[in-house]
């Protein structure tokens, strides 16, 4: 695969959390060919081991088994780094309407354990990934930021309050 766009200092440390996930392994195999240290957070709700298996070897590389529900987990797995790539969350629509529960405490709570964690650890940046679920009953096109519509899933609220 090309990553010449990848225009990261390659002697950043950065966390992946979420990272056994499709997106999250994705990003850390980016990351790795980059040069960059890279630490995996996940608890396998939804994610593979098989995704991160390549890594697992590497020096470069390390996984801490862990839930973002967990403050203490987020303090740890930021502890050292400089970036942090915010991929955990529990995705599907029809998963949040069926327990709305567990995805607000994995993407509301979580999200805030993660950012206070970056905080504390003097994180240079935080990267999350959001979604188009964002933006509702809006049809206007293009979607732009400031033009959102009534949120359709618990999960686009999850996604909104973020
Ligand atoms: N794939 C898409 O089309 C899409 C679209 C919009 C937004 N997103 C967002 O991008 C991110 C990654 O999506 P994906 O498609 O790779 O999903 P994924 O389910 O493959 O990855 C999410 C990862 O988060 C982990 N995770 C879930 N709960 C956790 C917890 N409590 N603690 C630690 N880890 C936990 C899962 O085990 C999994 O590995 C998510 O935030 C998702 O909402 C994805």
């Amino acid at each position: 695969m090309d990553f010449t766009y990848l225009r990261l200092n390659s002697d950043l440390k950065i966390l992946v959390s979420g990272g056994a996930g499709f997106i999250g392994s994705n990003l850390c195999q980016a990351l790795l060919a980059n040069g960059n240290h890279v630490r995996c957070l996940d608890n396998f709700a939804t994610g593979k081991k098989a995704n991160i298996e390549p890594f697992l070897g590497l020096e470069s590389f390390e996984f801490m088994e862990g839930d973002i529900r967990e403050l203490e987990v987020c303090q740890q797995a930021c502890s050292g780094m400089d970036f942090v790539l915010h991929q955990a969350a529990l995705g599907s629509v029809p998963r949040s309407i069926k327990d709305p529960i567990t995805s607000n405490e994995v993407n509301v709570n979580g999200f805030l354990n993660m950012l206070v964690a970056s905080r504390d650890q003097q994180i240079r940046r935080f990267i999350y990934a959001a979604s188009s679920s964002t933006y509702g009953d809006s049809k206007e096109l293009p979607k732009v930021e400031e033009h959102i519509g009534k949120p359709l899933s618990p999960y686009a609220i999850t996604k909104y309050v973020n």
